[in-house]
């Protein structure tokens, strides 16, 4: 049989279609459009992830025999509102997991409510990506829209929704709400009665590898699949990942280099980061996982690269960059473009480069994008190591991890040993994974990651270069608590 992983990311959807013995087929990537229509918002049309979706899936299944499709599974961008009125209509464009607009309702939420209470009802306290502050701004700033909310979905539940005609979510993706009790994979009462939310606006929770329904019959004409087609319930992408990477198990790991930037930590037991710095979410295998999540990391190097020195050659620009100037770059970037969630919850950070001199080249800077985005991934290692995880090894995923030079600096930044896996579509091959889980091809998720996930090389971290980057992440360590009381003032 045939399954589909859909990937629905920030900036594009990205399907797979994938055998019973886990062959990737055919990949097809669809952009759509991001916008950020003030400083630090960020939102999508629901109907473009649905329009490139659908298109998606026609043009992935095309020449295969569609009668052999069985599943569908789909590994989302986390956290984003989708608001939806009494007739399912979308009632605004959704609000993204990387918009910093909620400031003040996290603030309330993290004082007043207070973060012990948060932590106690959902396992997390409110970061402002998160779907709660959301909801607290829309009831602020858009009261009668706020009183037209239905359902609350998340953004791979819609697409979920239009396929199968079901409002349901799951776990992982549900505990990036802050409407969840996660240690219970349950809606929190309490936390929806904070927020001024009824559980029947709130979607049915299914497991990720659970079938939520069948094709609608016009969806499964538009799409040229058969009705019997099962969609299950998936996972955040971030979860599906990690499915996708094998990364299931205790103290398994994955790092994911996409649009965000994301350390995975899976565990069999439910435990809570002390510092709330690191998220604590349900895995898609039933299980738990610790997080840390920076808001820019392959968007950072994309940002330089297309946006700034205007190149599509990114190789070209990394060649240039050789082991002897690995971990003597006198340029440093804090890679806060949009803010910052893990470790330092901070919507008023911005980049910044900073030990710029007359002898400053271009690749100097180049390297500095590259090695902020791993000196922040290591801030959130450090949260981990600080709570006893000892993570020696990790799987590495997404765009960013094609470099093999982000991959090294990465390696002997964090000193880990990094595997790279056979498919590189993280969340799209976590999403197929968990459709023929679902329908029964695998008996569990730990079956089909072990029968599944091929490790295709390791980069091991080399002991020259992590001592030089040991002394340079001690620098770097300084820039950000020194310039931290002086981005609300440029911001101001
Ligand atoms: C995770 C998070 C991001 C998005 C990106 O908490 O916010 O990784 O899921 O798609």
């Amino acid at each position: 049989m045939l399954y589909i992983g859909i990937d629905l990311g920030t900036s594009a959807v990205k399907l797979l279609l994938m055998d019973g013995e886990g062959r990737v087929l055919n990949v097809v990537s669809r952009e759509y459009p991001l916008s950020f229509p003030r400083p630090g918002w960020s939102e999508q049309d629901p109907t473009d992830w649905v329009r490139e979706t659908v298109a998606g899936i026609r043009e992935l299944t095309a020449g295969f025999d569609a009668s052999q499709v069985a599943g569908i599974g789909c590994g989302g961008q986390m956290h984003g509102l989708v608001a939806l009125d009494g007739n399912d209509n979308v009632l605004r464009p959704a609000i993204l997991w990387n918009d910093g607009r909620t400031a003040s309702q996290t603030r309330w939420l993290n004082t007043v409510v207070g973060r012990e209470r948060l932590s106690r009802c959902t396992a997390n306290i409110a970061f402002a990506g998160f779907t709660a502050p959301k909801l607290l701004w829309m009831r602020e700033n858009e009261p009668e829209l706020f009183a037209r909310i239905s359902k609350i979905m998340l953004p791979k539940d819609y697409v979920n929704y239009i396929l199968a005609g079901v409002h349901c979510t799951d776990p992982s993706d549900a505990s990036g709400t802050l409407l969840f009790d996660v240690e219970h994979r349950r809606w929190s009462r309490e936390m929806l009665d904070i927020c001024g939310l009824r559980e029947d606006q709130m979607a049915a929770v299914c497991e990720s590898s659970q079938v939520v329904g069948t094709l609608r019959p016009d969806m499964a004409r538009e799409l040229g699949l058969p009705e019997t087609v099962k969609v299950c319930a998936g996972a955040g992408d971030n979860a599906a990942a990690a499915v996708g990477t094998g990364t299931v198990g205790e103290g398994a790991c994955n790092i994911s280099l996409g649009t965000s930037g994301t350390i995975f930590i899976a565990s069999r037991h439910f435990g809570v980061d002390r510092h709330n710095a690191l998220h604590s979410f349900a895995h898609a295998d039933g299980s738990y996982h610790l997080m840390g999540c920076m808001l820019s990391a392959a968007s950072c190097n994309r940002w330089w690269m297309d946006g700034v020195i205007g190149t599509a050659d990114y190789a070209g620009e990394q060649r240039a960059i050789t082991d002897h100037m690995l971990g003597r770059d006198r340029v440093f970037f804090l890679p806060y473009l949009m803010g910052e969630r893990s470790p330092i919850n901070d919507t008023e950070a911005r980049g910044v480069f900073v030990g710029l001199s007359m002898d400053t080249c271009r690749a100097d800077m180049t390297q500095a994008v590259l090695e902020g985005v791993a000196f922040g991934i290591r801030d959130c290692l450090e949260v981990a190591r600080s709570l006893g995880i000892d993570v020696k090894r990790s799987r590495i995923c997404g765009g960013g991890a094609r470099s093999p030079l982000w991959r090294k600096i990465i390696a002997n930044v964090c000193g880990l040993e990094l595997e790279r896996i056979e498919s590189e579509e993280g969340p799209g091959y976590g999403g197929a994974m968990l459709a023929a889980v679902a329908c029964g091809e695998y008996g569990s998720v730990q079956e089909a990651a072990e029968k599944l996930v091929k490790v295709t090389g390791t980069v091991e971290p080399d002991p020259e270069i992590a001592a030089r980057y040991e002394v340079q992440y001690r620098k770097f360590q300084e820039i950000y608590p020194a310039m931290k009381g002086l981005f609300p003032v440029l911001n101001g």
